[in-house]
């Protein structure tokens, strides 16, 4: 559905280390580069938290350009040695704890990988970057850490202030400043990129899309927070994953660029729309219609009323658009669940049964 740069004339190739890359859009980073860029190698470098799962990149086991390690972004001696041996020219720092819920309950660990973890990377970096031909390290960061919008304020541009209101929103502020500062300081060649919600394929249960799908199939209620009217600017992943390409090959280092789907829907009209792709495309529903399990839950602490991206400064500096609507997105992203239902089963573990009871039953 989406194009790449993969014809860009002399092209040399890449050294990748992308970090969290059996996570979400990480995985669907290195399916996209791998597929765009065959002269390429690419390392990932993930933990294996409870949101990273190998089975993400199954596909990709016995492709000759990829490389898994299991490991921490906050091991320096890991990470020292890993851009050395492989001889790693391009950062794509993609692990992180993501989820807003997870860091309300605790903290600590979003401190830990998001903060320590991204400054254990910019060392590492900075030892290593000087003898390199043309060395990024791309962080990528969310709109979350500019805060929350009223329904008639401008949406989000690169120079809005940062205003972060979750501990997970918290500790992406941290990094990103801690990623500026290795710019200004020591010259590190950096690029930020801060983006919408993401959704698509391999997206952990947890979130909301990959939830209400989930549940709608189980016969689970659909858990909407608060009165519903919350809003996020929703972007599809391949679209996320094209902006980062066009960042990697294009972008100017110092420079901050937001991405953005120009999509923003209210949480009750999306999971709506959600409900009516299932009584479409699902042939066995517990419940239908689906819109019959919705329930309105207790609102999530400190919860952000609106995000909204202004995308024109990578639109007009680097050329680049979302191609992908949200009915057709969703309408992928629903066909997926239904049709990788053991992908999804098997992260339905007792830890997360027991994050589920923490979070909506509590
Ligand atoms: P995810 O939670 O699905 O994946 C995170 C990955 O990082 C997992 O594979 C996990 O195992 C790995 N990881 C966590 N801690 C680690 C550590 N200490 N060392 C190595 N690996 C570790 O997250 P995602 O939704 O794919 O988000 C990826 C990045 O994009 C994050 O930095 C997030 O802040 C950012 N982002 C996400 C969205 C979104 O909508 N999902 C939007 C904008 C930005
Ligand atoms: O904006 C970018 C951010 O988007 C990323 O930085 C985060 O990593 C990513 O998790 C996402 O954060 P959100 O908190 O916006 O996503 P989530 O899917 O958790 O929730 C989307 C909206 O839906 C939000 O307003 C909360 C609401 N929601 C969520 C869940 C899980 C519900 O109403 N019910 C739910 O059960």
């Amino acid at each position: 559905m989406v194009g790449s740069l993969s014809e860009i004339e002399g092209r040399v190739a890449r050294r990748l280390l992308v970090t969290g890359g059996a996570g979400f859009i990480g995985s669907n980073f290195v399916r996209y580069w791998c597929d765009a860029y065959p002269d390429d190698w690419v390392v990932v470098l993930d933990a294996l938290t409870y949101a990273g799962n190998q089975g993400s990149l199954s596909d990709l086991a016995g492709q000759e350009n990829f490389r898994f390690v299991q490991g921490d972004i906050c091991d320096r001696s890991l990470v020292d040695e890993l851009l050395q041996a492989e001889n790693i020219d391009t950062v794509a720092h993609f692990a992180a704890e993501s989820h807003v819920d997870r860091s309300i309950l605790g903290p600590a660990a979003f401190i830990q990988t998001n903060v320590v973890g991204t400054f254990t990377l910019l060392e590492a970096f900075r030892q290593h970057w000087k003898t390199l031909d043309s060395p990024i390290f791309l962080h990528v960061s969310t709109d979350e850490v500019y805060g929350s919008l009223s329904p008639r304020d401008p949406a989000f541009k690169e120079t809005t202030p940062y205003a972060p209101n979750s501990p997970y929103s918290a500790s992406k502020a941290g990094s990103d400043h801690l990623v500026r500062a290795y710019y200004h300081t020591y010259g590190l060649p950096t690029i930020i990129t801060n983006c919408s919600n993401n959704y698509g394929p391999y997206q952990f249960p947890e979130k909301l899309i990959p939830l209400m799908c989930i549940n709608s199939l189980i016969g689970r209620q659909l858990p909407v927070y608060g009165d519903g009217q919350n809003v996020r600017d929703w972007l599809y992943v391949g679209d996320h994953c094209g902006a980062l390409d066009v960042v990697i090959h294009r972008g100017v280092p110092g420079e901050t660029y937001n991405i953005g789907g120009n999509n923003e829907v209210k949480n009750i009209d999306l999971v709506q729309m959600l409900c009516q792709l299932m009584d479409e495309l699902a042939s066995e529903l517990p419940v239908r219609p689906c819109n019959q399990l919705i329930a309105f839950v207790k609102d999530r602490p400190g919860h952000d009323r609106r995000y909204a991206i202004d995308a024109s400064k990578i639109k007009t500096q680097l050329g680049w658009t979302p191609s992908v609507t949200i009915a057709e997105g969703l309408r992928e992203t629903v066909k997926w669940y239904l049709t990788h239902r053991a992908w999804w089963e098997a992260l339905l573990s007792e830890e997360y049964q027991a994050y589920y009871r923490q979070v909506y039953i509590s």
